[in-house]
């Protein structure tokens, strides 16, 4: 290998979306060297993608509302399989976080008197969002990237990411490459802080963009780090099902929390057919309790357009299954006929502008029509709630990359406020860590010799696969037998396509050379997103049951024995195996608070 560019941090944050970004300010706050390494560019990240609102319950407009209704929620969201110390600490400490972007300059929505503005969302018991139109998620990251570059943090930007370095059994660093030039680089750092959001790429429609190969969830794997809940992918209601080029754009749960109604080919409310007996007690079961509950809520009961998201997915695939779906095999959701223009559009001025622009659809005067679109995993690194390690000392991870604190299903705007709250303590406790570990770790040359021999074979083979074939096939795979409804028989099915994919990828051809070439940086994001596949269906297999994003059409109940455990992925000789280990006990107090109606 030609000589590569080597640079020396304490901490090394990879991904630059909220999580990432929040990290990096605690760690650089510490008062540790620090930077952050993204593929893209910074602040480009799937974290605008949460767009109605980030979820804390700061009581402004429900003074009734406090952490312990927020866990309760997080937890009966999540079927109970959250790591209940991670949903815990997130409820108490979401209301600082999301204040402390306040002082730092984010201008959220108020009220006529200037209290912060609370938005309804999925789930969640009293309105909860704090908000900023629809375009939330984008509020946050520019104030964290305005926080973040005041600060001395390097930041390297279209630099990807292939391999964790170790010493030992510690991390030592991360070894990529710049896209633009294709040469290497190694970045030493005792704490690596893996931020790099989702997997939604594995999946045909999807409301993510091209950086979510599942990178993090990989690294962390082949470092040694163990993976919990990855069966659990969460498609949001409603995306963009029209024209064909938008698929999966995602329309943001908003339309729902502020008036919108789902209604199927002959405008009927079809949710009120889909209440399930967990919800029964706090859902409006008419229309007219529904309606009202969205002039006067005090004691009314929600709407079912408010179910959690896979509650709401489930009934709109099985809506469509029927046959009583729109022409372009979507449902309707309709925020026309319920609120006035002026209101529409000062509330989703980003909705508006995305049917208008996109589609040729006024929603102040149409329905939109909308299906599930692949949004969010669940599933991630295991790490301690305290301190957001990982299982690899060294390796923290915060964000959509962590697994264990949304459990079998994530609440809407939750996503926002998990990745502040975890992002600053993986940036805290990694900086800690590496004060700890005061003397700087090596990764041995062969290390970094290895990766680079390995990643430029695709030039060396005169002939092979297109790796866009290999790609669009995964995506198909997934979408088709790893989707919202599943069956041992098609999991199996995927697990079969997916090894002879894997086997084709070892043959994937790049052209040219190295210098900015898409074709070879997919070869590479094969790996990982070959990697999160297969584990996403070993897990699916092994949990025989329906349980939140989970829907096994062979095992229809939810099962108490696997109400008690965590479906965990381990490497063994560089090939991902399924393992089960048990869950955290909820503690009394906090069981009670959870049955608390
Ligand atoms: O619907 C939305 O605005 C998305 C929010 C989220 O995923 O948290």
């Amino acid at each position: 290998m030609a000589d590569h560019e080597v640079h020396e941090f304490d901490v090394i944050v990879i991904g630059a979306g909220g999580a990432g970004l929040r990290a990096a300010i605690e760690a650089r706050a510490q008062g540790a060297k620090t930077a952050i390494v993204c593929k893209s560019l910074l602040g480009k990240a799937h974290t605008v993608m949460a767009e109605g609102g980030v979820a804390a319950a700061l009581g402004t407009v429900y003074p009734e509302d406090n952490w312990k209704v927020h866990f309760r929620d997080t937890m009966r969201g999540g079927k109970m399989l959250n790591n209940w110390r991670l949903a815990q600490i997130h409820a108490q400490e979401a209301p600082e976080r999301v204040l402390e972007l306040e002082e730092w300059g984010a201008l959220w929505d108020r009220t006529e008197d200037g209290r912060v503005l609370q938005r309804d969302f999925g789930g969640h018991r009293y309105a909860r969002l704090a908000h900023v139109g629809d375009r939330t998620g984008l509020e946050m990251i520019r104030i964290l990237q305005h926080k973040a570059v005041s600060m001395d943090i390097a930041v390297f930007m279209e630099c990807t990411i292939v391999r964790l370095l170790k010493d030992g059994d510690r991390i030592a660093g991360a070894f990529g490459y710049w896209r633009e030039s294709g040469k290497f680089v190694e970045f030493k750092a005792p704490a690596v802080v893996l931020a790099t959001g989702g997997i939604g790429k594995a999946y045909k429609i999807t409301s993510n963009s091209w950086e979510y190969t599942g990178d993090g969830h990989a690294l962390g794997l082949w470092a040694g780090a163990d993976l919990i809940d990855m069966e659990f992918v969460q498609f949001h209601p409603t995306g963009m099902v029209w024209p064909p080029s938008v698929m999966g754009i995602l329309v943001t749960e908003g339309v729902r929390g502020d008036g919108g109604i789902l209604r199927n080919e002959s405008g009927e409310r079809f949710m009120f057919r889909c209440i399930p007996e967990m919800f029964k007690a706090e859902t409006a079961d008419t229309e007219e309790e529904a309606d009202r509950w969205f002039t006067d809520r005090k004691g009314a009961r929600r709407p079912p357009d408010l179910l959690p998201r896979d509650e709401v997915a489930r009934a709109i695939v099985a809506e469509i299954k029927e046959g009583r779906g729109t022409p372009h095999g979507g449902v309707y959701l309709d925020i026309a006929s319920r609120r006035d223009p002026d209101y529409i559009t000062r509330r989703l001025p980003g909705m508006y502008h995305q049917f208008k622009e996109l589609a040729d659809v006024d929603i102040t005067k149409e329905p939109m029509e909308i299906g599930p679109t692949c949004h969010y995993v669940m599933g991630g690194l295991k790490v301690d709630a305290e301190t957001a390690a990982a299982t690899v000392p060294g390796l923290f991870a915060a964000g959509e990359v962590a697994g264990g604190m949304h459990g079998a299903n994530r609440l809407g705007g939750n996503s926002l406020s998990d990745l502040l709250v975890f992002g600053r303590r993986a940036g805290l406790h990694g900086a800690g860590y590496a004060r700890s570990i005061g003397a700087r770790l090596e990764a041995t040359s062969d290390q970094c010799e290895e990766i680079a021999r390995d990643a430029v074979r695709p030039f060396d083979r005169s002939e092979g696969e297109n790796p866009y074939g290999i790609q669009k096939e995964l995506q198909d795979t997934m979408q088709t037998l790893v989707g919202i409804i599943r069956t041992e028989e098609e999991l199996l099915k995927a697990l079969d396509r997916l090894g002879e994919l894997k086997e084709r990828a070892t043959h994937a051809v790049a052209e040219g050379n190295r210098l900015y070439n898409p074709g070879w940086h997919l070869a590479l994001d094969l790996k990982s997103l070959l990697t999160v596949s297969e584990v996403t269906a070993l897990a699916a297999l092994e949990r025989k049951e329906s349980r939140g994003a989970q829907t096994r059409d062979d095992y229809p109940k939810m099962d108490p024995e696997f109400g008690k455990v965590n479906v965990v992925i381990r490497t063994k000789d560089g090939e991902p195996y399924v393992d089960q280990a048990p869950l955290e006990p909820l503690p009394q107090d906090l069981r009670e608070l959870v049955e608390a109606t």
